[in-house]
């Protein structure tokens, strides 16, 4: 991450591209900050933050591709900041409670049907975590094509307990459009645009504001750390899934070695790729994750550092 980050900051107009840091919020604008969930390839964001030079945007994409492309239009912009990761997961960690004036999703997928229902904006963590970091006031507002969505967006987040439901209108006029906005309009389809208000204060749980170490008293050695290589284990309730993989090895006293031990966890379908930093301590050994890791402390990562103590 640190040596993709620094031939970044090379670049010019990937500057826009931002590395957030575990534990670490991102700074807001005190008077006016807006994200943009899901921006493809980032027409509109840039667009937006072009025509709104007293706001500070920030914008979440999936895609590493699409992140690239909106950064290449980017360029020059101070206004805009852009995020390669998931917001379903990683609004609240990013992002403090009531820090946002606005949010805005449009055209996200609508993921049809029950095997999907996690990823859509009704799921019940992802609606929580929107009305948490929004500011009372501040408004989420969504745009679709698909009828169905609509209405259960309308019907499910205009009961949540923090937001109002404001606005429900049809083909809204707007003075810029997005790429798949574009494209339903040629094709005569129906735009569909909902405004929901925070009304009161709401907040989630953060699962990574505390640093994780594990001690162990007893010596470790490589045969202990090489014996976790492909060992896998899952929590099917907490849909997580941790994997070891090789291990590398600093020093050459056996005794005093330190281990970095490569693991892939996945919280429902969130991953991350990291190392386990296993060295000694007083009279055993400390695990933790690597710092330059840079990893969000997800259950499936405390998961799997349990797990690697307790195995090693
Ligand atoms: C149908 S496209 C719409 C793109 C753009 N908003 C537009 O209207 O042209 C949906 C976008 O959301 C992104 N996306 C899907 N799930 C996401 C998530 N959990 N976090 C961030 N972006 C996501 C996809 O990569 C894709 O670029």
């Amino acid at each position: 991450m640190d040596v993709l980050k620094k031939m970044i900051n090379c670049v010019p107009q990937y500057r826009v591209i931002i590395f957030p840091e575990s534990g670490t919020p991102l700074p807001v604008k005190e008077n006016h900050t807006e994200l943009e969930i899901g921006f493809g390839n980032g027409e509109f964001t840039v667009q937006y933050a072009k025509a709104h030079p007293e706001i500070l945007l920030y914008g979440i994409e999936i895609s590493q591709a699409c992140v690239l492309r909106c950064a290449r239009r980017a360029a020059g912009l101070d206004n805009l900041k852009i995020i390669n990761t998931d917001a379903r997961h990683m609004l609240p960690e990013l992002f403090e409670d009531q820090s946002l004036n606005k949010i805005v999703m449009q055209f996200p997928c609508p993921w049809p049907g029950n095997a999907h229902a996690h990823r859509r904006v009704t799921a019940k963590d992802f609606s929580d975590r929107l009305a948490a970091v929004l500011k009372v006031q501040g408004v989420f507002e969504m745009l679709t094509d698909d009828k169905d969505y609509a209405n259960e967006v309308w019907k499910v987040l205009g009961s949540h307990e923090a937001l109002n439901p404001e606005d429900f209108i049809i083909n809204p006029a707007r003075s810029i459009t997005t790429k798949y906005e574009r494209k339903w309009l040629e094709q005569g389809k129906e735009i569909f645009k909902l405004t929901f208000r925070k009304i009161k204060s709401f907040t989630v749980l953060r699962r990574t504001s505390q640093e994780m170490h594990i001690k162990i008293k007893k010596q470790i050695t490589e045969e202990n750390v090489a014996a976790l290589k492909n060992f896998s284990g899952k929590d099917t309730e907490k849909k997580s899934f941790w994997k070891f993989g090789r291990f590398f090895i600093e020093g050459n006293n056996n005794e005093k070695n330190i281990f970095l031990l490569e693991a892939l966890t996945s919280d429902d379908e969130f991953e991350q790729k990291f190392f386990i930093h296993i060295a000694p301590r007083d009279e055993g050994f400390l695990i933790r994750p690597d710092k330059n890791s840079n990893v969000f402390l997800t259950p499936a990562v405390r998961s799997a550092l349990n797990d690697a103590a307790e195995k090693l």
